[in-house]
């Protein structure tokens, strides 16, 4: 059993959940997520692990509501505990020391973004971060990830915070107004594929982290598959950062949508 020792509410949907979870604390890196059932009769989630203190054993999971499972998650208390919690699953992100690094968060991707921004600034990178988000309830973790960035640009698309555009908008001025070696940008499916677009265009070196739909996590059921490439990748086992430039990004979106009809006859059931 795993215990929530702390809830903060981001906005409306998003929640950060701190959890006592002292081994997966202890043995994360960067780019690493967990997979938990909440009980017996719950759905596998996978979630990025955003940060973890290893004093307190806990790791800290940012959540935002999307379907059943992330709604009951979300809904849970201080106190609360979680039947089981597998991790730290996948690769851990490359960080090196390359000099000027673009990170690109979209909405809940923001989560996962930030050890990693914290990673690269570590290695004594420049970090330059672009955050961006529907409206400005939606951008989180912002003083967080200021801790670690030597420049923050926020932008939204309907202009209630920083500046109005989408996240290429801002990754664009960066790159035009100064050399940047690596970028790497999480957040949904769609918005990483005009980041890697973008970055295409300017042969900037881009790694994409893949929200792909898992079951098991351990490179077993294929759920996770996503074409680099021109190949096969398991994104549990094999990522789920990869090459940007070489994500077959409308494979994924559509197979992102492939249980839309369960996902709302689920939804459907628990409204009723
Ligand atoms: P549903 O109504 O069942 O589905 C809504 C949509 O969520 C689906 O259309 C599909 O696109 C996606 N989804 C559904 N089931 C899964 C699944 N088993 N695996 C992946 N995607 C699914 N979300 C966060 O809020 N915070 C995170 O830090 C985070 N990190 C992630 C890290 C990884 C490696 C992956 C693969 C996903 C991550 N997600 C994260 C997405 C999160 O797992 C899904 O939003 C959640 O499982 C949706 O479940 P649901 O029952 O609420 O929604
Ligand atoms: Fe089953 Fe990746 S989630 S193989
Ligand atoms: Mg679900």
């Amino acid at each position: 059993m795993y215990k929530i020792v702390q809830k903060e509410q981001f906005s409306e949907k998003v929640v950060k959940l701190v959890v006592h979870a002292p081994r997966v604390a202890r043995s994360r890196k960067p780019g690493h997520f967990i997979i938990l059932r909440i009980d017996e009769h719950g759905e596998r989630i996978p979630l990025t692990i955003a940060e973890a203190d290893t004093l307190a054993g806990t790791i800290t999971l940012v959540v935002q509501k999307v379907g059943v499972s992330s709604t009951r998650l979300c809904n849970m208390s201080p106190g609360d505990t979680i039947l089981d919690l597998v991790g730290p699953l996948g690769k851990a992100t490359q960080i090196d020391k390359v000099g000027t690094v673009l990170a690109c968060g979209g909405g809940v991707g923001i989560a996962p973004l930030l050890p990693i921004v914290e990673g690269f600034k570590k290695a004594g990178n420049r970090v330059i971060t672009v955050l961006a988000a529907r409206n400005k309830d939606l951008i989180i973790l912002e003083e967080e990830i200021r801790q670690w960035s030597d420049e923050v640009i926020i932008m939204t698309d309907d202009g209630s915070y920083g500046e109005k555009g989408l996240v290429t908008t801002g990754a664009e001025k960066v790159i035009k107004r100064e050399n940047v070696d690596e970028c790497i940008a999480i957040g949904p499916a769609v918005m990483m594929k005009f980041t890697a677009l973008l970055t295409k265009k300017y042969q900037l070196p881009t790694q994409a982290s893949l929200n792909a739909i898992m079951v098991d996590g351990t490179g077993m059921c294929g759920a996770c598959r996503a074409n680099v490439g021109g190949q096969t990748k398991f994104t549990c086992i094999d990522g789920p950062e990869f090459d940007a430039h070489k994500i077959d990004f409308d494979e994924l979106i559509s197979r992102l949508g492939g249980y839309k009809e369960q996902e709302k006859e689920a939804w459907e059931k628990v409204v009723e």
